[in-house]
């Protein structure tokens, strides 16, 4: 499905990305990990095209994203940060990013009631609590039905009860058959939703597989040690 050849990309002289081939098939869940500030969110905004590679290709479905933005409008992303203008509604917000894609369908219902968001619907968005704010985020990114859906640190600010909608929803639209990109630095909830990590490390992928493999490789019991005997060797 996503396709990425000798990514580079370089923001003055801090070189972010270098040299990354990465394939995402079709169907499941895949968690970019690594330290602040390896890359992630740049990799994430180099396949939304928000980020411009120096050199190297992506695909998405065999088709280069270069130059042609129609591709984005089967993408559903979930920004790191967003930035909401903060004098609208929550009610309002909706409103305006269901009329930006209006040529897709949305089910926004089902998702404020989930996230039990109904008192909120008429609040303006400057005066919510920051784990709102990523529960209207949310509801944005999860109410057009598209096939692949990128998720920028989901969990941030979420109670557990939020935290736990957050996966059975990831998981059921896992279970259509859709691919998600995830980022996230809370290794439980990748160990339990991910079916492959992808580890970004000083600008190449460190690993790509499966919780398993990675256990194997860094000869660590448990996950989140072998991620963090990663980071340890690498800063010695
Ligand atoms: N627009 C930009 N201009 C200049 N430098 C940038 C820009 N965006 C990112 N960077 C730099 O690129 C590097 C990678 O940043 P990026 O946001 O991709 O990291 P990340 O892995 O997502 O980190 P985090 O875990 O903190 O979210 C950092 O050194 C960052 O300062
Ligand atoms: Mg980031």
């Amino acid at each position: 499905m996503i396709s990425i050849e000798n990514l580079h990309k370089k923001f003055g002289k801090n070189e972010v990305l270098k040299g990354i081939d990465l394939n995402i098939e079709q169907g499941g869940i895949f968690a970019v990990l690594g330290p602040n500030g390896s890359g992630k969110t740049t990799l994430i905004k180099s396949i939304l095209g928000m980020v411009v590679p120096n050199s190297g290709s992506i695909k998405i479905n065999g088709k280069s994203v270069k130059n042609d933005w129609k591709y984005r409008n089967n993408i559903d992303y979930l920004p790191q940060i967003a930035n909401f203008p903060g004098n609208l509604t929550v009610r309002e917000l909706i409103r305006m990013i269901k009329d930006l894609r209006s040529y897709k369908k949305a089910d926004d219902l089902r998702l404020i009631e989930l996230f039990k968001l109904d008192p909120f619907l008429d609040k303006k968005l400057s005066n919510l609590s920051g784990g709102t704010k990523q529960k209207v985020n949310l509801v944005l990114t999860f109410m057009f039905d598209s096939s692949l859906i990128i998720l920028d640190e989901p969990t941030t600010g979420l109670d557990p009860i939020s935290h736990i909608r957050l996966k059975e929803l990831i998981t059921s639209e896992k279970q259509k058959g859709k691919t998600i990109l995830i980022t996230s630095h809370i290794m439980s909830f990748v160990e339990e939703i991910a079916d492959e990590i992808v580890f970004l490390l000083e600008g190449k992928i460190y690993f790509k597989g499966g919780i398993p493999a990675l256990k194997t490789k860094t000869e660590q019991p448990d996950f989140e040690h072998a991620i963090a005997s990663i980071l340890t060797t690498s800063y010695v």
